[in-house]
């Protein structure tokens, strides 16, 4: 695991809806965008899953998500990258349900989806570009 640098997790925080990405067993990518996503910690993302359908397919073939975000105010921009647990139940349920419920109580609310940041690199033009930072 890795810890998000203060500019990593200040440019996520920021970012709304962030676009995240995941892929089948053979490949094939899939991107949407989520708006439920805290950062529980510098090492740990929380997501809500509340509509995904490949998305939560993909999880279960291949446990992995990468996402970037992007602040036009300080053109930062970074992409993360991690492994993921998928909880229906338990303490990590029960904060998602909270979490979205104290939004919106309509909503499914299906599956907390954990990432543990695994990987962090510099996503913004110019030198530098793509090289990994955490
Ligand atoms: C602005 C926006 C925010 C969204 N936020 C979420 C979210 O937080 N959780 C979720 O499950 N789906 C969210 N969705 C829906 C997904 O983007 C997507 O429609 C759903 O996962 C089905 O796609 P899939 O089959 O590729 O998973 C959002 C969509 C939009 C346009």
């Amino acid at each position: 695991m890795v810890k998000m640098p203060a500019e990593v997790r200040e440019t996520l925080e920021k970012q709304k809806p962030t676009p995240i990405a995941t892929a089948d067993a053979s490949g094939t990518p899939n991107v949407v965008y989520v708006s439920f996503l805290k950062v529980l910690d510098d090492e740990t993302l929380m997501i809500s899953d509340n509509f995904f359908l490949k998305t939560a397919a993909n999880l279960e073939e291949n446990p992995k998500m990468a996402m970037v975000c992007y602040d036009s105010e300080t053109n930062k921009s970074f992409q993360i990258k991690g492994k993921i647990e998928v909880y229906k139940e338990g303490e990590y349920f029960d904060d998602m349900l909270r979490w979205v419920h104290g939004i919106n109580e309509k909503l499914p609310a299906k599956a907390a989806v954990i990432m543990k940041i695994t990987d962090i690199y510099e996503a913004a033009g110019g030198p530098g570009a793509g090289e990994k930072i955490a």
